[in-house]
């Protein structure tokens, strides 16, 4: 990275070059000593920039014009591009998102994680990198009283009223355009997601309701448009709406089965980059695991528990959101599977008490949620686990994690980025792990 001359333009603005993308919406200068993020950049582009705020290390940018314009570059499809916060990289060729995110990926691990030169596959990709989102949240916001739904603002709080997206699948767009005619009915609600499911060709309700004394009768239209779905208030009242839960496929080159979900529960957002994910790990582990225990935590419903039944004498599935306990015992009774034994509790308490019972396991799998499984990392070790497959959404939070491991005798044997979340900066990464 050089540093960018500094050229005043007039009292406020600078100019830079971008040298590289970090893990947000902003592209990075080096800038009169200091690192700048400005917001909606990419590498190689000459911009134009204000300094929103000059923090210690680093500065906040908010470009101003684009001088020169980078070969990443591209037109967009969106209208609501750049305001809407849903995505921050529509802007970017798509070949150079799928590349900065194995860049990014390699670059947090050597930094936060401390691993040196971590060998990092390129990004997978899967499905395209339009229409792919099977579960979405939108904010119900209010402005000149009037109702709008979508996407907050980037970096605030207000809505920014859509009438299309183009990164969800196109029957959840069509929904939202029904939900539209009635969006009065949603007053008392304060944001819901929808989730799809294309074997059923239907979806699901999950609404966060403002008051306490919330009436359900109140989305009487909006109900319809679902086959079912929840409403919860911050005090924990749930009303329920006709079948609150989704039957979905899982097609994989050598198994297929179908899960349940609830609409509280959790379903994967892609699901073609969740099938890459799922035959990754099968290619990986073959048949070479017959015979060896599995401790799989944070398994929602279980949508890896099935695949590791199939490849493990058998699976501990631990999982805390009651819903989604609920939806994983009753697709263990449904496909009638004898090997998978739930667990229905908080991942820290549950590897507490086995860490105290002295058990052992094989294998370790965990797909915790975005803020890591930093409490149990030093306990994993002591499973003494041949193999530990991390998943994670958030690899500042997995850099951390596997650090721990590291210290314990662990070594990379394999890192993995997979672009589930196109046009946006996420990115998902598995880490394998052996000792
Ligand atoms: C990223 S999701 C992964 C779910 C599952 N692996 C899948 O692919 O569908 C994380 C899951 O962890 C559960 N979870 C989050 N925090 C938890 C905790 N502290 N204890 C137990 N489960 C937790 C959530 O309910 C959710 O089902």
């Amino acid at each position: 990275m050089t540093d960018s001359t500094k050229i005043y333009q007039d009292e406020k603005s600078y100019i830079a070059e971008i040298s590289n993308l970090s893990y947000s919406s902003a592209g990075v200068a080096r800038f009169d000593g200091k690192v700048a993020f400005i917001p909606y950049t990419v590498t190689g582009d000459v911009v134009k920039f204000t300094v929103e705020r000059d923090r210690k290390t680093y500065l906040d940018g908010k470009l101003k014009e684009i001088l020169k314009s980078s070969p990443h570059r591209r037109t967009y499809p969106c209208p609501y591009f750049g305001n809407c916060g849903g995505c921050q990289w529509q802007h970017i060729n798509y070949n150079y998102q799928v590349i900065s995110k194995k860049n990014i990926t390699k670059d947090i691990l050597e930094r936060i994680g401390r691993i040196a030169n971590p060998d990092v596959s390129d990004t997978y990709t899967a499905g395209g990198e339009w229409n792919y989102r099977q579960r979405v949240r939108f904010q119900v916001g209010l402005e000149k009283n009037e109702i709008c739904l979508g996407f907050n603002v980037y970096n605030s709080n207000k809505v920014v009223d859509i009438d299309n997206c183009y990164i969800l699948k196109k029957p959840v767009v069509e929904v939202l355009k029904e939900l539209k005619k009635y969006k009065n009915e949603l007053r008392g609600i304060l944001d819901f997601e929808i989730y799809y499911s294309s074997k059923e060709n239907n979806f699901v309700f999950s609404g966060k309701a403002k008051e306490d004394n919330f009436n359900p009768s109140n989305l009487k239209k909006v109900s319809e448009i679902f086959k079912g779905g929840i409403v919860r208030t911050k005090k924990g009242r749930v009303f329920t709406l006709k079948d609150p839960y989704l039957t979905y496929s899982i097609e994989l080159n050598r198994l297929s089965y179908n899960l349940k979900v609830y609409a509280d529960g959790f379903i994967q957002a892609n699901p073609e980059v969740n099938a890459v994910i799922l035959n990754s790990i099968a290619d990986y582990l073959g048949d070479n695991y017959q015979s060896a225990t599995m401790l799989e935590l944070f398994s929602g419903s279980g949508n890896f528990s099935f695949l590791f039944s199939k490849l493990c004498k058998y699976v501990v599935a631990v999982e805390g959101n009651n819903s989604s306990f609920r939806a994983l015992e009753e697709n263990i009774a449904k496909n009638n599977i004898l090997n998978i034994h739930p667990i229905r509790a908080g991942v820290r308490d549950e590897v507490l008490k086995m860490f105290n019972n002295k058990r052992s396991f094989d294998l370790v799998f965990l797909d915790p949620p975005r803020i890591g499984a930093k409490e149990i990392m030093p306990y994993i070790p002591k499973f003494n686990p041949k193999i530990i497959i991390y998943l994670s959404c958030n690899p500042t939070t997995l850099a951390r994690d596997i650090q721990t491991l590291a210290y314990s005798g662990y070594t990379i044997e394999k890192v993995v980025p997979f672009d589930m979340f196109p046009q946006t900066f996420h990115i998902e990464t598995m880490v394998i792990l052996k000792r």
